[in-house]
């Protein structure tokens, strides 16, 4: 039987690569999005075109209801899940934390992890043995800026990725007897959209002499560590994390 998977944010960068892999690899396809109808349209058509099963949800992880109206949408077309990748993130300006004001830093808490742990919680509550589930797997793709802590750009959002790994470490531990593994994917500088949000969009190039690898990370390179995370090869992988980061 094939495989059910959501990817949220799964319209542009690191998600999208990670649901054409996920496709590859004979998953159906469930990616979630806030605002870029093209961009996800864009995906599922990339999928389809090539024989795989996708289809896009818009919905705010931020908003709770929204949360679980996506996880209903998944139920009803497949009536099971496998797999959730936690991708959906946003960061915001690149300023010190004396210029942030509670908005800014609330906004990014509500997506990166509250966000997350809503999608977990409906995640567990459909493929927890405890639940009436068949198990599956969870990532969290967070980020190396939690541990190097990102000052003087986003330490806002750097601290909600530090707590999504707390969030890896005490959920893996909590359904590890209930079938599901729980890892996180820290990735480095990766080329994507994303940066352009704060601000810099060459940030990738500014920084990537700082890489031991010299250069900035592919989405795609990413989407192997998830795909494998979420595989039959980490059978005995729960709470864990890989860098994808070129070393940094
Ligand atoms: N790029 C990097 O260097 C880097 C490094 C470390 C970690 N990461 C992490 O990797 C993940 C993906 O980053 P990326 O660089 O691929 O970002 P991106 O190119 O900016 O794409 C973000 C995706 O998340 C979606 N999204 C944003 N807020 C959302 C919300 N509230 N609800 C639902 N979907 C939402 C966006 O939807 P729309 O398309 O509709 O806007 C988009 O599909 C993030 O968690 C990020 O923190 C990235």
């Amino acid at each position: 039987m094939e495989k059910i998977i959501l990817i949220t944010g799964g319209g542009r960068g690191i998600g999208a690569a990670c649901a054409i892999e996920a496709a590859q690899r004979r998953y159906r396809v469930c990616i979630s999005y806030r605002s870029d109808d093209a961009a996800a349209a864009g995906v599922v058509d990339a999928i389809t075109t090539g024989g795989g099963a996708a289809f896009a949800i818009k919905a705010d992880v931020a908003d709770e209801a929204q949360v679980e109206a996506m996880f209903r949408a998944i139920d009803g077309r497949y009536g099971r899940l496998d797999a959730l990748v936690n991708n959906a993130g946003v960061l915001s300006q690149q300023m010190r934390v004396d210029q942030m004001d509670a908005a800014r830093i609330q906004r990014i808490m509500a997506t990166n992890i509250v966000g997350s742990m809503l999608c977990a919680r409906e995640a567990v509550r459909r493929m927890s043995t405890r639940h009436g589930g068949a198990g599956g797997g969870i990532v969290n793709v967070s980020s190396r800026a939690g541990v190097l802590g990102a000052a003087g750009e986003y330490v806002d959002y750097a601290a909600s990725k530090a707590a999504m790994d707390a969030l890896t470490i005490g959920l893996s531990k909590e359904v590890a007897l209930e079938g599901i593994r729980v890892n996180g994917v820290r990735p480095g500088l990766i080329h994507t959209d994303m940066h352009a949000s704060g601000g810099e969009p060459g940030r990738v190039a500014r920084l990537a002499a700082s890489v031991p690898m010299g250069r900035g990370g592919q989405p795609a390179e990413v989407a192997q560590a998830v795909l494998w995370l979420l595989s039959e090869a980490a059978s005995y992988t729960t709470g864990s994390f890989i860098d994808v980061s070129g070393g940094r």
